[in-house]
């Protein structure tokens, strides 16, 4: 089956409505720190834009994460497997997990609970994208950069197998017969 991509977010929206998210991050934790965790590979396109759009009034460091799905199949249902864990100990620390997308909810259900369990000071989602159509787990996001349709979408930072990552936009996969 061919496919193509057509535009659906452009450059510019993505440049405004982080620069609206980060502005709301830079007043909920100013005069603090924050330990923002990227799930690589998907979010870190969005998380290199949105820390450098967060006011210098917060501390900011970063770290990162690889979760793979294992279990039933499924990513939906299947169990997460911690592939490359946090380099830093988050014990009493603010973090901000910066997910590209939330689809049904899995993966970032279950890395919350890993975090709450090593005793975080605060917790917070921030996600790109929204597609409420597709949750199963109800994940609290407090900043949600788009809300989408049941569709699949590709670049800035997320892929159709392992492709697509570095398109400068964000452009929903269509797919064709031939
Ligand atoms: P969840 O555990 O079902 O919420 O899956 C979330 C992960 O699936 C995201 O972090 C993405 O890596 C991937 N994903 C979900 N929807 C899409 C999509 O439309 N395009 C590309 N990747 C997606
Ligand atoms: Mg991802």
């Amino acid at each position: 089956m061919g496919y193509h991509i057509t535009p659906y977010i452009t450059e510019e929206e993505l440049r405004v409505r982080i620069k609206e998210l980060a502005a709301q991050i830079s007043e909920d934790y100013k005069g603090k720190e924050v330990l923002m965790i990227s799930i690589l590979k998907g979010a870190v396109v969005f998380l290199t834009d949105l820390m450098r759009a967060v006011s210098d009034d917060v501390s900011v460091s970063i770290d990162f994460m690889v979760v793979s799905s294992y279990g039933d199949g499924t990513a939906s249902s299947g169990k997460i497997k911690i592939t490359k864990d946090l380099s830093v100990d988050v014990t009493g620390k603010n973090v901000l997990i910066v997910e590209d997308i939330l689809d049904s909810g899995n993966t970032l259900s279950k890395i919350v609970d890993i975090l709450q369990s090593r005793g975080v000071n605060s917790l917070k989602i921030v996600s790109l994208l929204d597609k409420p159509a597709r949750h199963v787990h109800a994940v609290p996001v407090e900043y949600t950069g788009f809300v989408i349709p049941d569709k699949f979408v590709v670049g800035y930072g997320l892929d159709y197998g392992e492709k697509h990552r570095n398109l400068p936009y964000v452009g929903i996969v269509e797919f064709t017969e031939d």
